[in-house]
């Protein structure tokens, strides 16, 4: 049905680049200040792969206050008809949730999380029977526990990683692009922690951002710029579409940072 999280991809939810976005968190990658101009041209880049590839897109207006607002994969996890809007892991985005709940209440049950549990989507990866679930700094167990009950609820197991201090979230190094695939990152994800995948297309860490894909079958959008990793990606049998992200890779976001996939 639609708003199933699965690898659906029919509507993407959007918002535009708030005009705070140089003040975005940046933890990991950055080397010099973020640039809003420069955010919202890649953000219409995207858009249009997005929309290249049968998506509808839906763009709400900018948060002022919230300079990382157009990162909404992690402000919603829609489970078939219900939405968990959790509590987001670092204070200064928490607000972002409310605006996402008001615009998905219309067509998901809006299902909250209780005080103290904390999670962002950008933890949260598809994967056929299961999700895969990073604890982080951005999510705590609490939260994957409710998320897990409710996934459960759904017909769906939650299996739970550790995400290494190295990297911000669990898709910052892991995507399932299709099923029976995991793309990961060397260096963030071992062998072990994948055995339950039937192929695992590993990145080279250099290349380990590149681990973050959005695919539609066999056509795969990834960040440009990384050629060992679209080759392996070539040789695994997708064609590919790059869009150009070094100014959301300034503040740690990845390509699925910037959509919740709602139908
Ligand atoms: N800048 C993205 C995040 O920290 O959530």
């Amino acid at each position: 049905m639609p708003g199933t999280f699965d690898r659906t991809r029919g509507k993407a939810l959007t918002r535009e680049v708030s005009p705070r976005y140089a003040e975005a968190v940046s933890s990991f990658f950055n080397t010099r200040m973020p640039d809003y101009e420069a955010a919202r041209g890649a953000q219409q880049a995207y858009f249009a792969a997005l929309r290249a590839h049968g998506s509808e897109v839906i763009t709400l207006p900018p948060l002022e206050d919230f300079p990382d607002c157009s990162f909404t994969e992690d402000t919603a996890v829609i489970l078939e008809d219900k939405a968990v809007i959790p509590n987001l892991g670092h204070p200064s985005r928490d607000g972002e949730k409310e605006s996402i709940a008001d615009f998905l209440a219309d067509d998901f049950e809006i299902t909250r999380m209780p005080a103290g549990a904390t999670l962002d989507g950008g933890d949260v990866v598809f994967y056929d029977d299961r999700f895969l679930v990073g604890l982080s700094t951005r999510t705590n167990r609490e939260g994957a526990d409710f998320l897990t009950e409710h996934a459960k609820e759904v017909g769906m197991e939650v299996q739970l990683f550790s995400v290494p201090a190295s990297t911000l979230h669990l898709t910052t190094v892991c995507s399932s692009p299709r099923p029976g695939t995991v793309v990961a990152a060397e260096g963030h994800l071992t062998e072990a922690d994948l055995s339950f995948a039937e192929e695992v297309i590993w990145i080279p860490e250099e290349e380990g951002y590149a681990a973050n894909t959005i695919a539609y079958g066999d056509r795969l959008i990834m960040a440009e710029g990384y050629q060992r990793t679209r080759k392996l990606m070539l040789d695994a049998g997708f064609s590919i579409s790059t869009v150009e992200m070094s100014e959301f890779r300034e503040v740690d976001a990845s390509l699925t940072c910037l959509s919740v996939f709602i139908g």
